[in-house]
């Protein structure tokens, strides 16, 4: 039996155990400050419990900030850092996270793409686990063959892969074999950075179940079986995107959705690799 598998709708429980909730909310071009700390605080106040950041983001001090401005219990949420593969050391890299975030560990700390080979920083996630600095490790822009070989070297393999996933990028291929390893697929700029909002097939399913574009988009990837990460800066919208647990789309319209796909059902992670 797949260790990957659902316990209800909201939350995912992980190949190594740990339990990961379905919607997070990304922090990507959001900058250190108060607009950050801004929409982490009302995520959480919001019924978020799961944060998305990275070392590359810079502005991982907000995170923190938000998180205990909220007064949500530390343990109750779930923080994803990225180590910044342009350095040497995840290890050192992550001592340096904790400390900007301002909590002992992390939930899942992943590799943000492979830069230089997909196996090299594996044994250094594999210690930062080791040592208590995170729960969970994994990557992110792993195509299959990145997967294959990160495992072949593993002594304990990745749990999750966090690619552009939408029903534009469908990537079927990869979300197969991801499924076969037992590695959870995590769906970064589900809204395509929100490019995707506009489309009329999108606007002709979100009339029909009288629900928003970015809503009807969100729950096409929960169906899909990942784990969503929006990212907004206004309240009414970190709402609007949690508002996604209490619908359906019919077969049918998985259907449409799934036909917008530019990426040919791939098992790459990325078109154009920026590294
Ligand atoms: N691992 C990686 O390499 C990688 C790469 C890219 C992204 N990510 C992660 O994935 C997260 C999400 O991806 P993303 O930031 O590219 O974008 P996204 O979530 O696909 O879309 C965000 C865009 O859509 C707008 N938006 C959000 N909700 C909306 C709504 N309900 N109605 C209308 N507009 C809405 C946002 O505007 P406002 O903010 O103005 O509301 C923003 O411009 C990132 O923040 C990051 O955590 C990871």
């Amino acid at each position: 039996m797949s260790l990957t598998q659902q316990t209800d709708d909201r939350t995912l429980v992980l190949a190594d155990g740990n339990a990961i909730p379905r919607l997070g909310l990304g922090v990507w071009q959001i900058p250190d400050g108060p607009s950050c700390v801004d929409a982490v605080r009302w995520a959480l106040e919001l019924g978020y419990r799961h944060i998305d950041t990275a070392q590359a983001y810079g502005n991982e001090e907000s995170v923190g900030r938000g998180l205990r401005e909220s007064g949500v219990p530390r343990d109750e949420v779930f923080i994803t850092t990225k180590f910044f593969p342009r350095r040497k050391d995840p290890v050192a890299q992550i001592e340096r996270s904790l400390q900007r975030l301002g909590v002992e560990r992390v939930d899942l700390y992943i590799i943000h793409w492979p830069q230089d080979g997909p196996t090299w920083a594996w044994p250094g996630m594999e210690r930062a686990r080791e040592l208590g600095h995170t729960r969970s490790i994994g990557v992110s822009n792993f195509s299959r063959s990145d997967l294959e070989e990160v495992i072949a070297v593993a002594t304990s393999r990745p749990v999750v892969d966090q690619v552009q996933f939408s029903p534009f990028e469908y990537r079927r291929a990869l979300l197969d074999v991801a499924k076969r390893l037992d590695i959870a697929i995590e769906a970064y700029s589900p809204l395509g950075t929100g490019r995707h909002l506009g489309n009329a097939t999108v606007a002709n399913i979100a009339a029909e179940v009288a629900r928003t574009p970015a809503q009807v988009l969100l729950r096409w990837g929960l169906q899909r079986g990942t784990v969503v990460i929006p990212k907004s800066t206004h309240r009414e919208r970190i709402a609007e995107n949690a508002a996604v647990f209490d619908f359906t789309l019919t077969v049918e319209q998985m259907a449409r959705l799934d036909a917008l796909d530019r990426s040919g059902g791939t098992k790459r992670a990325l078109e154009r690799p920026w590294w």
